[in-house]
């Protein structure tokens, strides 16, 4: 047996990851367990539970693959530090985030509670872009491809392209600091008044609100194409002086101001959080989407032409823009497509496990990541405990009576808390720790964002869909299991589903399959026999905090929002506290 330990550490979106024999056994990120959003730090409480959940006691560990290299493009690193001479604190920051890396066994031990000797596990440092495209290759279906890893920055780099075949693949290219397309994305959505680590998302749901032709010659100067790659006009940033002022003291990770006065000479006064969204924040947005496509299209295009491949596999933080891989496949010579459902930096713990077991042990590929249910499950014991503890009464329906009733009661308006089976790794809930609701109300969006998720009002909802039925709702009707691809919705269908169709016609939708999650399949399926729309409005199962992982977590939110009803696998409650 071979156990390798996959970790994202001191990095935004920590988390773990565990393989053992080529499968990936367990995966998930550490703000599910210390219930920080985006903690970097070490993560600390989902290794220990990777490795419990795969019985793999500490001195049985074979390796211990971290996504960050220290080493990794350091000469460049070095040339720029003697030309630019960065400050003292930037240079103090990066050394002691690198000495963190480099004591990785130590943390390790410590977190789980035995001596350093104890751990017998050989360290593998893997760059944090090679640990991205490990992670959507590797796990992909495809034996060839090319892969694209686009993010804001890790070691040095923002982007790499490479080819994968087998178990092997050879980076083609790399734009390295200061340029990057994530760094582009931020930058413009800090200006538009959205500061926190991962407000990018937003910005992707406000921009179809805009006219994008208004500023997009504005962002094509900010952004330029250059060759198969791209480079940002430098005029526009403050992070290539001061370097990308990122800190979280073991908290949520926070990024300093990284938009020049030129940004706001070229586009005016910064909207500061909390005011009002008018058409012109709305154009800035959709014009920085826009550019942000292009420039993905040109990447992606070119990739292709070099290459010559069918293929295309995605990771790194910026492949989580649903809209630009949206159009990867009718606009590029692509046909298949693969998006690691954890894209952003906690796919990286997957990734650098796979980059040991396939590219340094040599081994071949058998594993597929066909679901993103990696994280931690729950004994019905555990289910009816949550209830109880809290003094609710819940019933145990069988599964026949569950999902029909379940079905009646979402057909009927009523809002339902779905807890089922294994937690998800990466972003987006799907099914096991979701928030789901009748998507042919118009005002189930309100209804919502008034008694439970209270976001913006301008971000959409999301749709899943039984598989089969996709080409008869939107205009694509490829595979989308992991909620990273929006399509157009069919005109005949828009005002059939207006909750989850966004203003300009689409939908960040999930296909949903029988044989991979079949509990949420067979809910839609049942939705769908009693309305004729085999559709569940999806939106993740949290409040503002990261998204539940225990069964007392669920019932906490069930209690503090206002959701009707609550399911823990076959218990079901309401909300006045009465079993269903
Ligand atoms: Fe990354």
């Amino acid at each position: 047996m071979t156990t390798i330990l996959g970790l994202n550490a001191y990095h935004g979106d920590a988390a773990a990851a565990l393989v053992v024999d080529g499968e990936l056994v367990a995966a998930a990120e550490e703000e599910r367990f210390n219930r920080i959003k985006h903690v970097a730090g070490f993560p600390a409480l989902a290794a220990r539970w990777a490795l419990a959940e795969g019985g793999v006691a500490p001195e049985q560990l074979d390796h211990l693959a971290v996504s960050r290299d220290p080493r990794a493009n350091v000469g460049q690193k070095l040339l720029r530090t003697i030309r630019h001479g960065p400050s003292a604190r930037y240079l103090t920051a990066r050394l002691r985030n690198a000495a963190k890396i480099r004591d990785v066994r130590t943390a390790l031990a410590d977190s789980l509670g035995v001596e350093r000797g104890a751990l017998r596990a050989r360290v593998h440092n893997v760059e944090h872009h090679r640990a991205h495209v490990a992670s959507a290759f590797f796990v992909s279906p495809f034996a060839d491809a090319a892969v694209l890893s686009v993010d804001g920055f890790g070691d040095f780099c923002s982007t790499m392209t490479a080819v994968g075949h087998d178990n092997s693949f050879r980076v083609l290219e790399r734009v390295l600091f200061p340029h990057s397309l994530g760094i582009f994305y931020t930058a413009v959505t800090q200006w538009l008044g959205f500061p926190k680590y991962g407000d990018e998302g937003k910005v992707m749901g406000l921009a179809p609100y805009g006219n994008p032709e208004k500023h997009l010659e504005a962002m094509r100067d900010i952004v330029q194409t250059s060759g198969n790659l791209f480079t940002l006009n430098l005029d526009y940033f403050t992070h290539h002086d001061e370097g990308v002022d990122m800190t979280w003291d073991e908290g949520s990770p926070t990024i300093g101001r990284i938009y020049s006065d030129r940004l706001v000479q070229a586009l005016g006064p910064a909207r500061e959080s909390g005011d009002a969204m008018t058409s012109h924040y709305e154009d800035v947005a959709a014009a920085m989407q826009k550019r942000l496509e292009e420039v993905y299209l040109h990447i992606a295009g070119r990739l292709h032409e070099s290459t010559g491949a069918t293929n295309l596999c995605l990771a790194g933080g910026v492949a989580l823009n649903a809209v630009a891989n949206g159009r990867i496949r009718p606009e590029t010579a692509f046909d298949g497509l693969y998006v690691q459902p954890a894209a952003g930096d906690s796919g990286t713990a997957v990734g650098a496990a796979y980059d040991v077991w396939n590219q340094t042990l040599g081994s071949p590929r058998a594993f597929v990541m066909t679901h993103a249910y990696t994280g931690p499950r729950f004994s019905d014991e555990e289910l009816a405990a949550a209830f109880a503890a809290a003094g609710i009464s819940a019933r145990r329906l069988d599964n026949e009576e569950l999902f029909r009733r379940v079905a009646e009661r979402i057909a009927a308006g009523d809002v339902v808390g779905w807890f089922q089976d294994r937690m998800e790794f990466g972003p987006r809930a799907l099914g096991h720790r979701s928030i789901v609701a009748d998507p042919r109300r118009p005002d189930m969006k309100d209804v919502l964002n008034a008694r439970i998720k209270h976001r913006e009002p301008f971000r959409p909802f999301a749709p899943s869909i039984l598989a089969e039925e996709t080409a008869e709702w939107f205009e694509q009707d490829y595979t989308s299991p992991f909620m990273v691809l929006v399509y157009k919705t069919r005109p005949e269908k828009r005002e059939l589903i207006p909750a989850v169709n966004h203003v300009d016609d689409t939908g960040r939708l999930q296909t949903v399959e029988r044989d991979v999650s079949p509990r949420y399949y067979r809910l839609i399926e049942e939705f769908g026999r009693l309305t004729g729309v085999p559709i569940l409005l999806n939106t993740s199962f949290n409040e503002n905090e990261p998204i539940v992982r225990t069964p007392v977590e669920a019932v906490e939110t069930f209690l503090k929002t206002h959701m009707d009803l609550l399911v823990l696998g076959n218990y079901v409650a309401e909300r006045d506290g009465a079993g269903a």
